[in-house]
């Protein structure tokens, strides 16, 4: 073992064997290990330092971090309810993510709040509405279909590897509008790198944004975004000569958003739909990609699970050919889904700053501390998930959950914007993965979750091997 998984081992333990804090300012019980060790338990243990501090101090509890202060991190659904219910005025979830800034920019929705994020959130949602996601399917399944050919049968590879390169191509063609192509290759080198910058969670922490000059991994990110940048106002200037001259008509999401108008009847500004593109990426393309990887984790240890999901592929596509307009119909696959996003949440929490005193769940919450619905506690609470530890994905296919005990994406008016694309693309790709191949664990592979930026992962990229499918004879890889 490195130095580093030692030292968080040990953070993540010390901090469950502590005295616990004072309660002199009045919040929640937490822990009375110093900041800098609660970050790192946080950063990168993240399961195992929330499982700690739960079973220390219980729910709702506060924990400290060095730059943010405390942060009270609830789970039961009444004071969820409390927080989501919240207009925004009271509670800043943009704040909160103010971290993301200099990542993604000033007017990415993620960073904003009030006004400007009602606007901005107005302009994003119609892309995404659940009826749109036809016109993306027939992209989400060339792409997958493309990879998997490449895909070696029996030998083990990292499933978040390919899972990132799928959605990332997903992203391309049906978010940033790109055609196959050397501009598409070009922006698609330039965000691998860039992305692969910012997997180190210590890149969250804005003493470590520091841009050193083109060789420091902070300066050669800046530089990476500048020049993607570059490349994306050329491609809004084609898409614009395009429109003049009455060209294909487009239907991804960048034409939606250069054809977008606020209330006032003005345009959007190029730097606006740079900030919002880079922001539908980090946001959208890590998030599908590690849950898909989870999905695939989930079916290689449940093989009773793995036949039911082929039994309803086999039942609604009988040819073999995955029809993407029908896999809204897939319920078994649906919530296969849920579950393994209930049990392996890919963002563990949300956070909202407190702006004016509130009270929540009974806790009365001073002006600049942090208020968080724990989505990994709340999956787990045994009050409203029986036998929490155990994967069932029979629990979603009688109804909908409340959105106070299940919010794998979030709540309110923060709630994901790209949601049902998130779960369409998921359908799409896995569907068209398990119409041919099975999966199987990798021999000796034990699964552990990792924080890669700002989303949960199993352990090693999750290595995985691929059987090509017998039983159908549509074996078409
Ligand atoms: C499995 C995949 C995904 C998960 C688990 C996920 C999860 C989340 C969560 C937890 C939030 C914060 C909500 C809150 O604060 O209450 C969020 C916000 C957001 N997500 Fe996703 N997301 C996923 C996919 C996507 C995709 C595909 C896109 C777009 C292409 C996207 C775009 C956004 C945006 C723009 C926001 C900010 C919304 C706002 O602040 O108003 N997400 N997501």
């Amino acid at each position: 073992m490195t130095a580093l998984p030692r030292f968080t081992e040990y953070a993540a333990r010390r901090i469950a064997k502590g005295r616990g804090n004072d309660r002199r300012d009045g919040l929640p019980p937490g822990p009375s290990a110093p900041p800098g060790l609660q970050m790192v338990g946080f950063l990168y243990r993240p399961i195992p330092f929330l499982r700690a501090c739960r079973d220390r101090f219980g729910e709702p509890l506060t924990i400290r971090i060095p730059g943010i202060g405390a942060i009270v991190q609830f789970a039961n659904p009444e004071a969820v309810k409390e927080v989501f219910r919240d207009s925004g005025d009271a509670m800043h979830a943009g704040k909160a993510n103010e971290v993301l800034e200099p990542f993604l920019g000033r007017h990415s929705v993620l960073v904003l709040d009030g006004e400007r994020h009602r606007g901005q959130r107005r302009l994003l949602i119609p892309p995404f509405r659940g009826d749109r996601m036809r016109a993306y399917g027939a992209a989400m399944g060339e792409i997958t279909r493309a990879r998997i050919t490449h895909w070696p049968l029996d030998q083990t590879f990292r499933m978040q590897t390919e899972t990132q390169a799928i959605t990332l191509d997903v992203i391309l063609r049906t978010v940033f509008g790109m055609d196959v192509g050397e501009a598409e290759d070009r922006m698609r080198h330039k965000l691998v790198e860039a992305t692969r910058i910012l997997d180190n969670p210590l890149y969250l922490i804005r003493a470590f944004q520091r841009d050193l000059g083109p060789r420091s991994p902070w300066g050669r990110f800046l530089r990476l975004r500048e020049e993607a940048f570059v490349e994306l106002s050329a491609l809004f200037e084609e898409r614009r000569r395009e429109k003049e001259l009455g060209g294909v008509e487009r239907h991804d999401i960048l034409s939606m958003l250069l054809d977008a108008t606020y209330e006032d009847g003005s345009p959007m500004a190029d730097e606006e739909i740079h900030h919002e593109l880079l922001t539908m990426l980090v946001a959208g393309h890590e998030t599908t990609a590690t849950a898909l990887s989870w999905v695939t984790h989930r079916l290689t240890r449940h093989p009773l699970v793995l036949r039911r999901v082929q039994r309803e592929l086999d039942e609604a596509f009988p040819d073999g050919d995955v029809d993407p307009d029908r896999v809204q119909e897939l319920e078994y696959l649906d919530a296969v889904i849920k579950e393994t996003l209930r049990m392996h949440p890919v963002i563990p929490g949300v956070g909202r700053v407190i702006m004016e005193p509130t009270r929540i769940g009974g806790v009365d919450l001073p002006v600049g501390v942090m208020a968080g619905c724990s989505i990994y506690l709340a999956h787990f609470n045994p009050a409203s998930w029986p036998e929490p530890e155990r994967f069932d994905p029979a629990r979603f296919l009688n109804g909908r959950p409340s959105p106070y005990t299940y919010f794998p994406f979030g709540g309110g008016i923060r709630r994901c914007i790209g949601e049902a694309f998130a779960l369409y693309e998921m359908k799409v790709v896995l569907a068209t993965i398990l119409m041919r191949l099975v999966p199987v664990a990798a021999p000796g592979y034990r699964v552990g979750t990792m924080r890669r930026n700002i989303t949960l992962t199993p352990t090693d990229g999750l290595p995985v091997r691929f059987r090509r499918r017998l039983a159908r004879r549509t074996a078409r890889t």
